[in-house]
């Protein structure tokens, strides 16, 4: 009965239909649910970075009315001819349904998938696809669940073909045995897809227009309707505040995982969180206890020490980071750099083997090549309304403590001496102080102390 789907092979165009329509009150959150992050991107952001990866080209987002920022979120990423509303939403199959203007004219596999299970990867999705190139009309990803609960089941005949799903509250006890549960993903070609919902009822428990129906349609039609099975970890879903802290933590076990296979030794990896773009080559080293926020590329022989907090920062080969240092967006450090404990860089691009090993803000500006930057140094780039850049040049050093007040250039090989407010520039191999002349007292302290012990009677 297996019929031959037309045109089916791996070249078949690709799209995909993502649905954000829920409420998720179970969230309890004023952030829609889909907006809430997983290693710091939306989960919907996941979503649609999966659907990408398998070459959907044209992709569209089915939202409720009531979720405003969502749409924006779509927008922004994708365009206006991303959206499709779905209003009232009234079921699975009633919200892929909303999507069929927005695929008006596409020809090929549509991929449908939830906003809200953001560990689903290319990996997982890509045997839909080999299924439907292998004449399946129908494929749809199942996964055996630990706790079926209220997934709906996968009736599978003998022979693997798939010829219903019943949802959980529509089955009966032989049925609720059943392990093997649908994610909510599948695939099936764009026209039968569509034909087939025009056909599901609202006829079941939840009085819904259930996706799921199109399966025992399919099968009633003599299509037939295959089963590809993912881990249950590919397809988690989230719909309240532990389930999204359980996905992310299975999320940062990956990263780990990977990136310790990429050769990046970690002593303590269950201690070190990554966000979903951290980049770090082998060869790098990473201690206990660190953060890595959006936008970080860490390159091989660098040492990102203990208690480190990294965002939108660039660290080169054989640099070392902390222990406890804060690099901020355009922190940019070179080969063989330190940045010590305690200093914060922001948009500072710091120089090969240059230091700054104690206490210091560095924000705006550069740092030249070997250079060394005291502790206590602090660059003043902000006056209250604007910011201002600090130069300083190639060997320069600066002294502990200097204030150097932007906008203002330390000339190559200059020094500064400890303490100073810098505010002019300083030429290069010249040193600046600024601060008031020390005097000496001879004897003073003695002639002090004794004074108030006698005052006090402790002679
Ligand atoms: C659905 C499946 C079930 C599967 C489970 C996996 C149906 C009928 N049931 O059940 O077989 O085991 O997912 O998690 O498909 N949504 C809309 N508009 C709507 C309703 C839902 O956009 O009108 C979106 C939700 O935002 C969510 C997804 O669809 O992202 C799933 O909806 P949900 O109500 O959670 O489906 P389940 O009852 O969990
Ligand atoms: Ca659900």
């Amino acid at each position: 009965m297996t019929t031959k789907a037309a045109g089916a092979t791996t070249s078949r165009p690709r799209a995909a239909v993502i649905l954000a329509a829920g409420q998720g009150q179970r969230m309890k959150s004023h952030t829609p649910k889909v907006l809430h992050r997983v290693g710091g991107r939306a989960m919907l952001d996941h979503a649609i970075d999966a659907a990408q990866a398998v070459g959907c080209a044209r992709i569209v987002v089915v939202v409720g009315a009531h979720s405003q920022g969502v749409r924006v979120h779509v927008v922004e990423r994708l365009g206006e001819g991303a959206i499709a509303v779905q209003d009232p939403p009234l079921g699975t199959g009633h919200a892929v349904l909303a999507a069929k203007a927005a695929l008006k004219g596409f020809e090929g596999d549509v991929l449908v998938s939830y906003a809200d299970t953001p560990l689903l990867t290319a990996t997982a999705v890509e045997p839909l696809f080999a299924l439907r190139a292998a004449g399946a009309d129908v494929a749809v990803l199942g996964f055996d669940a630990a706790q079926p609960g209220a997934y709906g089941r996968l009736v599978l005949a003998a022979d693997g073909v798939l010829t219903r799903i019943v949802e959980a509250k529509d089955a009966d006890a032989g049925e609720l045995a059943i392990t093997a549960c649908n994610s909510g993903v599948l695939a099936a070609d764009a026209g039968l897809l569509f034909d087939l919902l025009a056909k599901v009822g609202n006829r079941n428990a939840k009085e819904e227009f259930y996706l799921t129906d199109i399966v025992g349609l399919a099968t009633d039609a003599g299509r037939s309707v295959r089963v590809a099975f993912a881990d249950e970890i590919d397809v988690a879903g989230v719909n309240s505040q532990s389930e999204l802290a359980a996905v992310e933590a299975s999320f940062q076990d990956r990263r780990r995982v990977a990136l310790m296979a990429d050769g990046v030794t970690m002593t303590a990896p269950h201690t070190v969180h990554f966000a979903w773009d951290t980049h770090i080559e082998g060869g790098a080293v990473i201690e206990p206890y660190v953060v890595f926020g959006p936008g970080v590329r860490v390159a091989t022989g660098a040492v990102i020490r203990a208690f480190s907090h990294l965002e939108g920062a660039v660290v080169q080969s054989g640099a070392v980071i902390g222990p406890y240092a804060r690099l901020r967006p355009g922190a940019d450090i070179g080969e063989g750099a330190h940045i010590g404990n305690f200093v914060e860089v922001k948009k500072v691009k710091v120089g090969p083997g240059a230091k700054a090993n104690h206490l210091s803000y560095l924000g705006d500006g550069s740092i030249g090549a070997g250079a060394n930057i005291g502790a206590g140094t602090i660059f003043c780039n902000f006056d209250g309304f604007d910011k201002f850049e600090t130069h300083v040049g190639e060997g320069a050093f600066i002294g502990s403590n200097c204030a150097l007040v932007a906008p203002v250039s330390i000339g190559k090989g200059a020094y500064t001496g400890s303490g100073s407010v810098i505010t002019r520039p300083v030429p290069a191999d010249s040193l600046a102080v600024e601060r008031g002349l020390q005097a000496e007292k001879p004897g003073w302290a003695a002639a002090f102390r004794e004074r108030k012990r006698r005052a006090k009677g402790l002679a």
